[in-house]
């Protein structure tokens, strides 16, 4: 008798263990998740686990940025700039690219993360004397101060280490 109570409870009783497991599952989910987890091609490819110092200024300081900056980057030059600059090349004219030698080599050159900002707060032509109409500007009121170094973050360190970065041969 006993026993056919229980059985005929058991479904029910299944049923709600299953979902307090789900929520369980799903809050651990989403308090425990940075909100950019590293991406695996910022860990392999461009190296980034620790955080890593990238030139900051003309004056040689230097900043720290951790995998989860460097990933946010990825993602906001992937929503946004990839289309011409798939690769870190650049496909329309001027084919200038986004290689370290050509980010060194501009007037002035840009590879730093505040000269990357400038840059993006205002395009350059390659010799710095007149403004971009062909690359994509990115104002304050689209990317945060913080969002725009994370994306510089990104570019210099593909620049550096990534590899095919900024290749003109497809
Ligand atoms: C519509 C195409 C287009 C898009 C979209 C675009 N760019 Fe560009 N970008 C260009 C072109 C063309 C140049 C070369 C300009 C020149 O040197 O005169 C360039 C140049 C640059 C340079 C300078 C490269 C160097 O070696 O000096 C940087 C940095 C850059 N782009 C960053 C970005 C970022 C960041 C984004 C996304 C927010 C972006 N671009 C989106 C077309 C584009």
């Amino acid at each position: 008798m006993l026993i056919h109570k229980t059985l005929r409870w058991l479904p029910a009783l299944l049923l709600r263990g299953f979902a307090v497991f789900c929520c369980v599952c799903l809050g651990l989910a989403l308090v425990s998740r940075p909100v950019y987890a590293a991406d695996s091609y910022v860990t392999y490819y461009l190296k980034v686990t620790e955080p890593i110092p990238l030139a900051l200024d003309d004056q040689g300081q230097t900043r720290l940025f951790s995998a989860e900056d460097i990933t946010e980057g990825k993602k906001l030059f992937g929503a946004s700039c990839t289309n011409c600059h798939v690769g870190g090349s650049t496909l329309p004219n001027p084919p200038v690219s986004l290689s370290l030698e050509a980010l060194k080599g501009a007037t002035p050159p840009r590879d730093t993360i505040e000269r990357l900002v400038a840059y993006m707060r205002r395009p350059m032509s390659y010799d710095g004397t007149e403004d971009e109409i062909y690359c994509r500007e990115v104002p304050e009121s689209w990317l945060s101060r913080s969002q725009a170094e994370h994306l510089a973050g990104f570019i210099l360190r593909a620049a550096q280490v990534a590899p095919g970065w900024g290749t003109d041969q497809f």
